[in-house]
């Protein structure tokens, strides 16, 4: 079977912006234009498309941009782009402008609408992983999570200076939807206390007295000090705020609440991130060129991968278990009997 000839792509970035996406829209292009290929941006993710708001985008466009956080072609969420009217719509626009390829930069949702696309128009559909939260099956890392792990990292330790001055509890929240990457990566980044995650409240969710229990317990062993909770968002009502509030009224622990929100997405992107982002890019412009479609651009062992666009969210993507077991069982300062010997 011929290869398709293809001339002209399309880039957009949608859902979440991820530090990253900037470097991997720079190698989208540079990649292209390397191959001969045109190359035309969406702004505003899906809401672009089917707006038709669009640039050719050069290598110029691009120069100076991979040392952002953030996407000089702008992000958004497009609830309507779930609508069958809104794919057939794309695609109209799409065959339009003649082009023979997406590559969309995003997370899962981003790739279930690309999905969703595909059902409705026959150009080639290329995913690039684009997202902090690093929920994503098929790769060993997304683009933009070790910039938000660094960035947690960062605020956790500033944040034991202040709880160790004052033999502090403190309850930092961290992003990550529904995953507990960022949380998991951070906690043991900084050597918090504890750390609560989505994955981890199915088994065993938080309780108030479990958590204080914990608490004093620590206290007992090592004396004054400071105690740093890692909470991912959505894992309490009311999240760190409402639980430090709770610990302070019922227990008068000395407890303070940080959230550490949006910054986790601002800044300059991690070395890791840019280079991951880079390796990305091309390896999506090269996918297209050996006539791929709907698959997502992926790492894995250092080598670049293509993954089923739909694997990406229906199969799981695990915390990685002997991060858990050294966090929970090693690093615990509770300690418990240990259940294997690994000697
Ligand atoms: P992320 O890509 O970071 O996971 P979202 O989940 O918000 O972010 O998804 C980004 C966008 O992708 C949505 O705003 C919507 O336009 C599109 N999208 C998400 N899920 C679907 C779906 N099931 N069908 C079609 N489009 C979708
Ligand atoms: O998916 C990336 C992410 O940063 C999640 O970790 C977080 O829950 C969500 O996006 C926040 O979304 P928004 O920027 O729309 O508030």
């Amino acid at each position: 079977m011929s290869e398709p000839t293809i001339q002209r792509i399309a880039v957009l970035t949608s859902g979440g912006d991820a530090p990253g996406m900037n470097a991997a829209l720079r190698a989208v292009v540079l990649a292209a234009d390397h191959y001969g290929l045109e190359v035309i941006a969406f702004r505003h993710g899906y809401k672009g498309l089917l707006e038709n708001d669009y640039f050719e985008i050069k290598p110029k466009d691009v120069l100076h941009v991979l040392q952002y956080s953030g996407t000089v072609i702008k992000s958004a969420r497009c609830q309507r782009f779930k609508e069958v009217e809104a794919a057939q719509q794309a695609a109209a626009n799409l065959d339009a402008l003649k082009i023979d390829a997406l590559v969309v930069i995003g997370g899962d949702g981003s790739f279930r609408g690309a999905d969703h696309l595909a059902n409705h128009w026959h150009g080639q559909v290329i995913g690039v992983p684009g997202t902090i939260d690093n929920d994503l099956y098929g790769t060993d890392a997304t683009i933009g999570y070790a910039t938000a792990v660094a960035i947690a990292m960062d605020a956790l330790d500033k944040i034991r200076d202040t709880a160790d001055a004052m033999d502090r509890v403190f309850i930092v929240e961290v992003m990550g939807r529904d995953a507990g990457f960022i949380g998991l990566g951070s906690a043991m980044a900084a050597g918090s206390e504890r750390m609560v995650l989505p994955e981890l409240q199915k088994d065993k969710p938080l309780t108030i007295p479990a958590l204080v229990k914990h608490i004093q317990k620590v206290q007992e062993i090592r004396g004054e000090g400071s105690y740093v909770m890692v909470l991912s968002e959505h894992q309490w009502p009311g999240g760190a705020v409402a639980l430090a509030e709770q610990l302070e009224a019922e227990y008068h622990l000395p407890c303070r609440p940080c959230l550490l929100g949006h910054i986790q997405r601002g800044g300059a992107p991690a070395p890791s991130d840019r280079i991951l982002a880079s390796q990305l890019g091309v390896h999506a412009v090269e996918l297209i060129l050996k006539g791929q479609h709907r698959v997502m651009a992926g790492i894995r062992g250092n080598q670049c991968v293509e993954v089923p666009l739909r694997d990406t969210w229906e199969k799981k993507n695990p915390l990685d278990q002997n991060l858990l077991r050294i966090q929970h069982e090693i690093f615990n300062p509770v300690k418990k009997k240990p259940r294997i010997n690994p000697l």
